[in-house]
Parts: C-alpha cells; sequence; structure tokens
C-alpha cells in the first residue's frame, strides 16, 4: 500500500468517526522551545493546556515531523530519520481511553477491502503504563487482545511529554510482530526490533513541571480535561504494508535512493560503506526538501544551520560515491514527485526550493574547490619531506577555513598513498568545540567565522547608510573577504565580498531583500548580487569582478538597480498595509510573524487564533485597495522608543530595537516602526491583489500578493486561463465548476471500471499459468514475467493460480515490470510450505537479480525492485533455489 494511501485511509477513518480534518502544522511553528515540529500534538498544545477553547471535539492530522538529535547516527542504521509523519487524532475532552483503543484497533485490523491497513490481529502486542489496568483491561474487552499480549512498562517508555513543562500523560503503544527472523520472542519488553512500535496513544491528562514523570517525579497538576493525541508512524506502518524491511525502501524514500545509484553507477545493497552514504542522501534530500517548502534557508545558526548541515552532507556523501558534479536540484526533483501529492505546496513551490539548494550547493562546491588546492598542496608538501602522513593541523585547516570533512581528506589522502593524524586533528577539533562553545554561549550565535568581519568594522567604524535618499554614491573600499579570509585584491571573474565606508544599497533585513546593482570605479567594474549585514552595522557587497581589478582602498560609485529597488518598495508598503488592514480585521492578536519583500511580490505570515475565512480576506483586499486611493504620502521619522509606542507604532515581536527607532507612517491607517524602505505615496502602489492564502501552522496564516503590474498581469493570465477552459469545456465560465466536477465523477467511475475489467482479465490467465507449471523435483513451479500488472492485480492472479495448484507443492512467483521499476510476488501452497519453501524465504534467492527487497509471510510475499532488465535471471534464480532446496 503506497504511503499516500496510508494518510489517505487514516484520515477517512477518523472524518467518519467525527473528526476535523485539521492540515499539518509548518516544521517551523513558532514554539520557543522546539526547533522544529517533532509531533501531531503541537499545533493542538494550546487546546489542551485550555489556553483557547478547541474549535472542535475532535481532530485528525498528518503532520510532518523533523528530529535532529540523532543526525550522525542517520544511515549507519535503518532506524534513524530526521524526517517523518506522524499520523494522529485528538479529543479535546471528548472521548477518552476507550475511543482511543477502539478507533485505533479498527483502523489497524480492519482488512485492506475494507479500507483498513488488514495488519493480523494475532501479531499485535500492546504496551500500558505500570498500573493502567483500565488501558490494560479495555485492551482485552474492546479489541479481544489477550492479556499473554499485553505488556506493562514504567515512565520510560510509557509516559509522553515534549520533553519541557507541558501537557503529558501515560500511553499505551501497540506493536506488530515483525516474525521470529527479525528476533527474540517475548514481546516489546525483549526486543524492540521484532516488535516493532507502530501507534502510540497518549493519555493527555496532566501538566509536567520542570522535571518529568517520565522519571518518577509527579506532575504539577491535572489538564482542564482528559484528552487523546496519538501519534502513528507513518514510514512504519508504510514499510510493515510494503513489505520491505525500513524506512529507506518505501515509496516514498526508495527513489532518491534510486537516482543516486544512477548518478554514481554503484548500487545500493552491495556495500554497508556505500549503503550509508546512500541512506544519508535520501533521508537528508526529503528533510532539506521539507524545511526548505516550509521557509528555512541554508544559514549560520539555528535551523538555517541545521538546514545547511543536511544539504553539505549529501553533497559530501555524494562526493564519496565518486560524483563531483551538482546534484542537490536532481534530488529535489525526486522529493517533491515523491511527496508532492501530500504536500502540493512542493510543487507550486518548486522553483524557488530548487534556486534554495543550487545556490547552497554551488557556495560548497566553490568552498570545496578551494579546499582541494590546499589539500593538494598540502600533500605534496608531506611527500617531498618523505612523510606519509598528513600532519592534523592541515586536516583542520581544511576543515576550519574551507569547511572540508574529515572523510573527505581522508579519502583523498588514501587516494595519494598517505594516511591522516586523525587524533592531532581531533585534539584541534575538540579545542575549536570547546571555543565556539564559549563562544556561542556568549553571542548566542554558534557558528561562522566572523572574526575578519569584525576586524573591519573594529577599524573602520560602521557602514554609513545612504540608500533612503540616494540610489547612487560614491565610496571607499574598506574591506575585502574573499572564501571567508581577507584579500587585499580580487581579479575579474573572481567573487569577493566588499565593504564600503558608505552606501546607497539596503541590505537585507526586516523581510525586505537586498538591492543590487553595480560598483564601478576606474578601470574595474563589479556586479552586486546580495547584500548582507554580517555583523551588525557593516555592510557586505557579495559581488562579482566582472572587468579590471579590485583593491583595498579603490573608490567607487555604488549605483542600485533603481527599477528593481521602486518594486520592492511597492511591496514592502503593501506589506504594511496588509498588516494594518488584518490588525483592523483580527485585533491586536494578529500579530506579524514574518514577511518577504521581493520585486513586485509580498508574503505575510500572521498569526490569529482560529481560521482565517475567505471572506475576511478578499475584505482585506478591497480595504487595502479603498485606501491606497487616498494616496497619502509616506513618512519616515526618528524617534524614541517610548514615544514611538506611544504613538501606537507596530512593533515586532522578539525585534530588538535601540533607544532610538524609525518609524513609517502611511497616515493614520499604519504606522510602524521599520528600518525598510518605501514608496513616496501609497498610490504608487496602483494594485495590491492576493493571491494565496494557507494555514502554514495552527494559527499561523501566509497572504501572498502581488503589486502594481505584477498583480495586473497576474489578474489578466487568471482570466485568460479562465475563458481557455470555458472554451475548451465548452461552457459559459459560470458552469465551469459543475462541469469538471460532473467530468471529475465519471473519471472516476470510469476508472473503477478499468480496474475491474483489468483484474477480471488478469484472473482469467490464471487456468492457463497453472497449466504451465514445471515440475522441478516435485515441485510445481509457475514462474512468470507479465507486463502491466499493478501489485493487488499480481497478488490476486498468485492466489488464484495457487488454488488452482490445489494439493500439489506449488510455488507461484510473478513478476512485472513497469517502467523502472518491477514489482514481484510470491505465493505458496501449503504442501510446498511442508517442504520447507516459505515465500519470505525465496525472496532473497532472486532479489538482488532485480535490485530489490521484500518479503513476507510464509504462504505470500511481495515486493519491488528497480532493475526490471533482470527479471529472467531472477526467475532463474528462484527455479534454482526451489530444486537446490
Ligand atoms: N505525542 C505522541 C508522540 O509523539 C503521540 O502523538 O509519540
Amino acid at each position: 500500500m503506497e504511503t499516500h494511501e496510508i494518510n489517505k485511509r487514516f484520515l477517512a477513518h477518523f472524518e467518519g468517526r467525527g473528526h476535523t480534518r485539521v492540515p499539518s502544522a509548518s516544521l517551523i511553528l513558532d514554539d520557543p522551545n522546539l526547533l522544529f515540529v517533532n509531533a501531531g500534538m503541537v499545533q493542538f498544545k494550546p487546546y489542551f493546556l485550555g489556553e483557547v477553547p478547541p474549535p472542535y471535539p475532535r481532530a485528525t492530522s498528518i503532520q510532518k515531523c523533523v528530529r535532529t538529535g540523532d543526525i550522525d547516527e542517520v544511515g549507519k542504521t535503518t532506524r534513524h530519520n530526521t524526517f517523518f509523519q506522524m499520523a494522529g487524532n485528538f479529543s479535546f475532552g471528548d472521548y477518552f481511553k476507550e475511543g482511543a483503543i477502539e478507533n485505533a484497533w479498527e483502523l489497524i485490523t480492519k482488512s485492506q477491502d475494507d479500507g483498513g491497513f488488514g495488519f493480523d490481529p494475532e501479531r499485535i502486542w500492546v504496551t500500558v503504563y505500570e498500573n493502567d489496568s483500565e488501558a490494560a483491561g479495555l485492551w482485552q474487552r474492546v479489541a479481544g487482545v489477550p492479556s499473554e499480549r499485553i505488556q506493562s512498562r514504567d515512565g520510560r517508555d510509557n509516559y509522553w511529554d515534549m520533553g519541557v513543562p507541558g501537557p503529558g500523560g501515560p500511553c499505551s503503544e501497540i506493536y506488530y510482530d515483525r516474525g521470529p527472523q527479525f528476533g527474540r520472542e517475548g514481546g516489546p519488553v525483549v526486543d524492540e526490533d521484532r516488535y516493532l512500535e507502530i501507534w502510540n496513544l497518549v493519555f493527555m491528562q496532566d501538566v509536567r513541571g520542570e522535571e518529568s514523570p517520565k522519571y518518577g517525579h509527579p506532575p504539577i497538576g491535572e489538564l482542564p480535561k482528559k484528552n487523546i493525541d496519538t501519534g502513528m508512524g507513518v514510514e512504519r506502518v508504510a514499510y510493515l504494508l510494503q513489505g520491505v524491511e525500513n524506512v529507506y525502501e518505501t515509496d516514498l524514500v526508495r527513489p532518491v535512493i534510486a537516482r543516486a545509484e544512477e548518478f554514481s553507477g554503484r548500487r545500493y545493497g552491495a556495500d554497508h560503506t556505500d549503503d550509508v552514504r546512500f541512506r544519508v542522501i535520501a533521508d537528508h534530500a526529503r528533510s532539506g526538501v521539507m524545511l526548505i517548502g516550509d521557509g528555512v534557508t541554508p544559514g549560520n545558526d539555528g535551523r538555517g544551520y541545521v538546514l545547511r548541515r543536511l544539504l553539505r552532507r549529501i553533497v559530501r556523501s555524494m562526493r564519496l560515491l565518486g560524483v563531483h558534479e551538482p546534484v542537490l536540484p536532481e534530488f529535489a526533483g525526486v522529493v517533491r514527485d515523491a511527496m508532492g501529492p501530500s504536500y502540493p505546496e512542493l510543487v507550486a513551490d518548486f522553483d524557488r526550493i530548487s534556486d534554495v539548494v543550487k545556490t547552497e550547493e554551488e557556495a560548497f562546491l566553490s568552498t570545496l574547490t578551494s579546499g582541494s588546492r590546499i589539500f593538494d598542496l598540502a600533500a605534496e608538501e608531506t611527500k617531498s619531506a618523505g612523510g606519509g602522513i598528513l600532519a592534523g593541523d592541515k586536516a583542520f585547516q581544511l576543515h576550519d577555513t574551507y569547511g572540508f570533512p574529515i572523510d573527505l581528506t581522508l579519502e583523498m589522502a588514501a587516494e595519494q598513498g598517505l594516511t591522516v593524524d586523525e587524533d592531532g586533528f581531533r585534539t584541534l577539533m575538540e579545542e575549536q568545540r570547546q571555543r565556539a562553545k564559549a563562544d556561542a554561549a556568549a553571542r548566542k550565535s554558534g557558528h561562522g567565522d566572523l572574526s575578519v568581519y569584525r576586524e573591519v568594522l573594529e577599524q573602520h567604524g560602521e557602514t554609513q547608510f545612504l540608500g533612503y535618499t540616494d540610489l547612487q554614491a560614491t565610496a571607499r573600499v574598506i574591506g575585502l573577504v574573499a572564501d571567508g579570509v581577507p584579500v587585499r585584491s580580487a581579479g575579474a571573474g573572481q567573487k569577493v565580498e566588499v565593504m564600503l565606508d558608505r552606501t546607497p544599497f539596503y541590505a537585507e533585513s526586516g523581510g525586505q531583500v537586498a538591492d543590487t546593482g553595480v560598483l564601478i570605479g576606474s578601470g574595474v567594474e563589479l556586479k552586486v548580487h546580495d547584500v548582507q549585514k554580517v555583523v551588525q552595522g557593516l555592510f557586505v557587497h557579495r559581488a562579482e569582478v566582472v572587468a579590471g581589478e579590485l583593491g583595498l582602498d579603490t573608490e567607487l560609485t555604488g549605483s542600485v538597480d533603481a527599477a528593481r529597488r521602486s518594486m520592492i518598495e511597492r511591496s514592502h508598503s503593501a506589506t504594511h498595509l496588509v498588516h494594518a488592514a488584518v490588525r483592523g480585521a483580527y485585533g491586536k492578536r494578529a500579530a506579524q510573524a514574518g514577511s518577504l519583500n521581493s520585486p513586485g511580490r509580498m508574503r505575510f505570515d500572521f498569526t490569529t487564533a482560529g481560521p482565517v475565512s475567505a471572506d475576511v480576506l478578499t475584505e482585506v483586499e478591497e480595504e487595502v485597495n479603498d485606501y491606497l486611493q487616498t494616496d497619502v504620502e509616506v513618512q519616515s521619522y526618528v524617534t524614541t522608543k517610548d514615544k514611538a509606542l506611544e504613538l501606537g507604532a507596530v512593533a515586532l515581536f522578539g525585534e530588538k530595537y535601540g533607544n532610538d527607532v524609525r518609524v513609517v507612517d502611511m497616515g493614520e491607517y499604519s504606522r510602524e516602526l521599520c528600518g525598510g524602505t518605501h514608496v513616496e505615496r501609497i498610490g504608487q502602489l496602483g494594485l495590491v491583489k492576493l493571491v494565496s492564502d494557507a494555514s502554514i501552522g495552527s494559527g499561523v496564516h501566509r497572504v501572498e500578493a502581488l503589486v502594481g503590474t505584477d498583480a495586473l498581469r497576474y489578474v489578466r493570465k487568471e482570466q485568460l486561463l479562465v475563458s481557455q477552459l470555458a472554451g475548451s469545456l465548452k461552457v459559459p465560465t459560470e458552469q465551469l465548476p459543475s462541469r469538471i466536477e460532473d467530468l471529475l465523477t465519471r473519471l472516476r467511475s470510469a476508472e473503477k471500471e478499468i480496474e475491474q475489467l483489468k483484474t477480471r482479465q488478469v484472473l482469467g490467465s490464471a487456468g492457463e499459468l497453472a497449466a504451465k507449471a514445471a515440475d522441478l523435483g516435485g515441485v510445481s513451479v509457475v514462474a512468470e514475467q507479465l507486463d502491466g500488472i499493478d501489485g493487488n492485480g499480481l497478488r490476486a492472479l498468485a492466489t488464484e493460480i495457487r488454488n488452482r495448484l490445489g494439493n500439489r507443492p506449488g510455488v507461484v512467483a510473478l513478476f512485472s515490470p513497469a517502467g523502472e521499476k518491477v514489482s514481484f510476488v510470491v505465493a505458496t501452497t501449503s504442501a510446498a510450505r511442508d517442504k520447507g519453501f516459505a515465500a519470505g524465504k525465496l525472496v532473497p534467492s532472486f532479489a538482488e537479480a532485480i535490485g530489490g527487497r521484500g518479503g513476507g509471510k510464509p504462504d505470500m510475499a511481495q515486493g519491488g525492485g528497480s532493475n526490471p532488465a533482470g527479471v529472467a535471471k531472477a526467475i532463474e534464480a528462484l527455479r534454482a533455489a526451489v530444486t537446490g532446496g
């Protein structure tokens, strides 16, 4: 069963039982205690705590989750993953233990034909929190689980809280017995590999304090009501239902590995070291893309740093697999194709996602290139001095200055017949870690060597920003940095960071993107593509020398791309107006949670308690456009912070302001603390068109709008699209919705009919195939390649052929290639099983030939592979296994 189908069934099951379907929250929901959302309940926390009345008594969701605590373990085993999906059902003071157990049991044991997951009830085990005889009793009474398969565990396993003060409660976990080949008898208390946890039911009733009841500390209070929070591990259920052995082999993850195999020409499953790399790539590509989808960008601290690490680990792993070319956009595409059906934002926003990974990869690859030069020099020196060991401080310098991972240094050294003084390297690393820790504690920033910039700042003082009034100005070069180190000059074609004593360029901040433009001096020209305040007060122009040579102290004239700046200003002013309108509609609780002002397009995130209705957004749009017609002048002035707040200026939560602040007014309608640049009169905006709104988490909403000519173009494009649709469907525009609905209904029933016909046709060939059975040492073997039959069809057909083999010992193995994949099914008759032929055990005999894996029970096993060309070989291998067995 495909993962998307598992999600669909889960939601449908709970929707059918009165739960409101709630979309996944953003991975970066604003909870100060969490780097990333790591459980389904996070977005519902205020309801559990009674801070906000729940808008519904029951809810269900599939939550995207990221846990990065074990990032270094990923890949070394198949158990660790940084991204996963948690399917959950939640009751806010509605049903409690009995409802939770009943609902979960029904879904997992109901047959697949009836919309369930079809797990064999005999293989289900459960655990309960010590002394929770109520839960144990319910498992027996409601689900019929015998007491031998109910185990009691203490708080460490069966108490759940968020790891921080907040809601918590005892829990009961559901496990699936994968069978004796996976470990020892005795239930989950004995072996959690064999008995795999698939679902955790938390009976959310306590308030935990600083210390967790997990370790015996009593809760500090009771929640206002008794609630339910459950979390089913979608990936785990997927690999059980797909007959594979771990998440890396499931439908949504395997494709990334497959692409990495294509790139590298190496094969997954052939070598443990390579497999670790394949798994790192597959895991990180998924987490990385999901994080970027939710707005994280690579950076040097916090979430951005985690993302940077994930992406760089992919590039590094590919290099170790022998691939030096850029790969990230390709992997991002594979992740989009796999995850898109459940997360359409990945498809809609793919251009941006792809840009982010592309830029990050380019930066890292160029780091690696400069590092390689240093490496070659060091290797040369070592050899000419007659040594065989690369010094620890060289390896450290490569790591520290060039971001060169140690395993890469090891690998490259080995290629040159050298070893590396790893102990020396580690000592230096440890020393640096200690320094960084002290530094991070002081600055709460954590990473990146900023000392070169700080030196410039100390020597020359802050950059003077002229860009509120001037788009052109002359300035002097006070610092140059290339590849993280100070340089005295930079020549044509070189990328360089330029620091100036004064500048008309706006550096990215407060959601306003940086200016671009040119820097021109006598005989030298640079293109500026980004400007950042790398350290407070110092503007760093990221530029490329297009002609001539640039040296320190040179005089340059900076010119900002004025047309682009105007578009950005229109967006930024529009953001203020949308903010004011949203606050008008929702009151002060509607706080700005983030914004992006880029040319012609703005994005504004805000928090509110309840859902945001389409009507309100229409009103917001209308109000903003009405107000544009007043064409008020935009005024900005500097005043004290207290005075500004007294005037009612809106300040952003969490922003740091000095005592003097800049205020931007648009009449009485909008007044905000803001350092950005704006239009002169609001009439310049022309038109503000909201183009999308979405909830990116409970309470966090995102509106995007186009401004000015871009807005007009958008409206025109939409209009054209609608009239084209109406033309091709031959109905007036207002009848489009009903016409499409009608077509979809017909399409669905036609698809169903085709499916039935196909099954009938497939089953019709069973007799013929059974008659072709070859006798191999007393076992009738039907092993065939059949094109174009899906997994369900194969299973049905194999069952039918097996029936026809009757009492004979018989093995049926069917393979069906489709595109770059091949699915297979193996079924055995009971007489064959008596002779020792178990379907699941036959799989390994041929799996390698088709580049796949699979498994299952003795009577039936199912799986897939990535090498359809190997089917003939697989059939041979299976026959040999039967003959040999
Ligand atoms: N919050 C619980 C967990 O994360 C159940 O959803 O396991």
